[in-house]
């Protein structure tokens, strides 16, 4: 709350009524501006006496990533069950698709009948699911106090269409400024494990998932890429991670699913302070 300049900061986040610089309000993030409702109780060309109060805390945005069948999604469903427990809001999402638009294009992308798809057109494809995404379901959960929990995000196009597929991460990173407003997570999960074993489990996941189903589509056209695509994929999210130590947190995704729980748990606790003791969670 630095940039409320002079107010005091209750514990139930109301802040009263005070003198503010016009100056301070242009500071205030636009963000910030949506959480709050501001009533005007005096003018002035200089001074605004204004009374704010929270309406809610912005929540946390947190992402899972990592190879295919390094078991993101299983980790991302233990984690929002504990900190349910602990009493927050929690929403669970994944990319491409997390809106019924999203998971149109996810269809499009993923399935192997899709052929001859230029790897700039599966860049913008990601991108387009992920604006959409940001837009209905991460900014008004976040708005609204929530833990965002995502799997995949755009460090997932920088690994697999910047590296993977070698259109570099410069471009992948000027369209998340211009299409995702340069939203960032507040931690990123990136399970590392070996390429080869990973793929292969996600592989036979992948297969067993379209034996057993109807479905006129399948999710396995990026499983049939080559050990080298899935090395470059894999070096690329380790490029991502000593880029931004104080974002990424690599989990060694090797043992048992539990082991790897516990070390998520030890992450966010020392991250975020999230996944302690029980408490109430305020959205007022
Ligand atoms: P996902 O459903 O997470 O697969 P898995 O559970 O096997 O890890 O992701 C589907 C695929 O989409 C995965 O192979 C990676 C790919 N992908 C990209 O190539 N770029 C992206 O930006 C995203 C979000 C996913």
């Amino acid at each position: 709350m630095e940039w409320m300049g002079t107010p005091k900061v209750s514990a139930a986040h109301e802040i009263s009524a005070t003198a503010l610089p016009l100056d301070a309000l242009r500071k205030v993030p636009r963000r910030a501006i949506a959480l709050l409702r501001m009533t005007v109780l005096s003018r002035g060309p200089q001074l605004l006496l204004v009374s704010f109060r929270c309406m809610s805390r912005r929540g946390k945005f947190i992402t899972f990533e990592g190879l295919d069948g390094t078991g993101k999604s299983t980790q991302m469903r233990k984690l929002a069950a504990v900190l349910r427990e602990a009493g927050h809001k929690v929403v669970e999402t994944r990319e491409p698709g997390g809106t019924a638009t999203g998971e149109k294009i996810r269809k499009v992308a993923l399935d192997s009948g899709t052929a001859g798809l230029a790897p700039l057109a599966e860049m913008a494809l990601m991108f387009a699911s992920r604006a959409q995404h940001i837009a209905e379901v991460i900014e008004p959960g976040l708005a609204a106090g929530a833990i965002v929990l995502c799997d995949r995000f755009t460090d997932s196009t920088e690994a697999y269409q910047g590296s993977g597929r070698r259109l570099g991460s410069e471009a992948v990173r000027e369209l998340h400024r211009v299409l995702c407003g340069n939203l960032q997570p507040d931690l990123t999960i990136l399970m590392d494990s070996n390429p080869q074993a990973s793929v292969n489990r996600a592989r036979r996941r992948n297969q067993r998932v379209s034996k057993s189903s109807s479905r006129s589509h399948d999710e396995n056209r990026f499983e049939q890429e080559t050990r080298s695509f899935f090395g470059r994929v894999r070096d690329g999210y380790l490029a991502i991670a000593k880029r931004e130590p104080g974002r990424v947190a690599i989990v060694d995704a090797r043992g048992t699913p539990g082991q790897t729980h516990q070390k998520i748990l030890e992450i966010l606790s020392s991250k975020l302070a999230l996944a302690g003791p029980k408490r109430t969670h305020h959205v007022r």
